[in-house]
């Protein structure tokens, strides 16, 4: 993957903030990657106002029998758009093994929380209600467990005294774009290295 530019499938549900940032880096000429294809799961997601140039599609999850169905449908519009890397960026559904087996090592995921710590849905209310004093982002490698792939990056954030879910999710999420650019240009790179689950950050192959 490290001698040509590296071809992102985005997969949205939402807001899509660090598809934009994606975005920006790339016209900027910081990361060096294009956006093939944004495939949304959710209609009204604005994500899919944010791919810039590139094509965004909202793929009704009603229009297939089961997630299987569903996911095989994404792996013939990633593979038809020449989609190398899959970034799950605010993605609202689980993947299931036929993306998973398509795509192995090669989707990642931005998560609010300092994985293995609060998996799951509102991540950083959870880590409110459980009274932590520090959680985070997390980017990691998406396989069969339910956010708990290989860890590529993580940055920690403070929780401060009288924060409330959106104002800790609004620092949190400062931090995410810059984690997920790191991210996708060490993959780009090719200087990701997974042994096990211990995923190592190398110099140029
Ligand atoms: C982010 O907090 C991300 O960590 C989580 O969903 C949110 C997506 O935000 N998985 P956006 O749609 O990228 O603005």
């Amino acid at each position: 993957m490290s001698d040509r530019r590296l071809t992102l499938g985005i997969l949205v549900s939402g807001r899509g903030s660090n598809l934009a940032a994606i975005v920006s880096a790339i016209a900027a000429g910081i990361l060096p990657a294009t956006v093939g294809v944004v495939l949304s799961s959710k209609k009204e997601a604005s994500a899919l106002q944010k791919a810039g140039d590139s094509p965004a599609y909202f793929v009704d999850p009603a229009g297939y029998a089961d997630r299987a169905e569903y996911d095989g449908a994404l792996v013939s519009l990633l593979k038809a758009h020449g989609v190398d890397l899959v970034v799950l960026a605010g993605y609202m559904r689980w993947v299931t093994p036929v993306l998973i087996e398509a795509y192995r090592h090669r989707i990642i995921n931005i998560h609010p929380s300092l994985l293995p710590a609060f998996p799951g849905l509102r991540a950083q209310r959870q880590a409110l209600e459980h009274g932590a004093k520090v959680t985070g982002c997390t980017v990691h490698f998406v396989d069969e467990t339910a956010d708990q792939g290989p860890i590529i990056a993580q940055t920690a954030v403070p929780i401060l005294e009288g924060d409330t879910e959106s104002v800790l999710s609004e620092r949190i999420l400062h931090e995410e774009h810059p984690l997920l650019l790191s991210a996708i240009s060490h993959v780009a790179a090719g200087r990701l290295r997974i042994t096990g689950r211990v995923v190592s950050v190398g110099g140029m192959p």
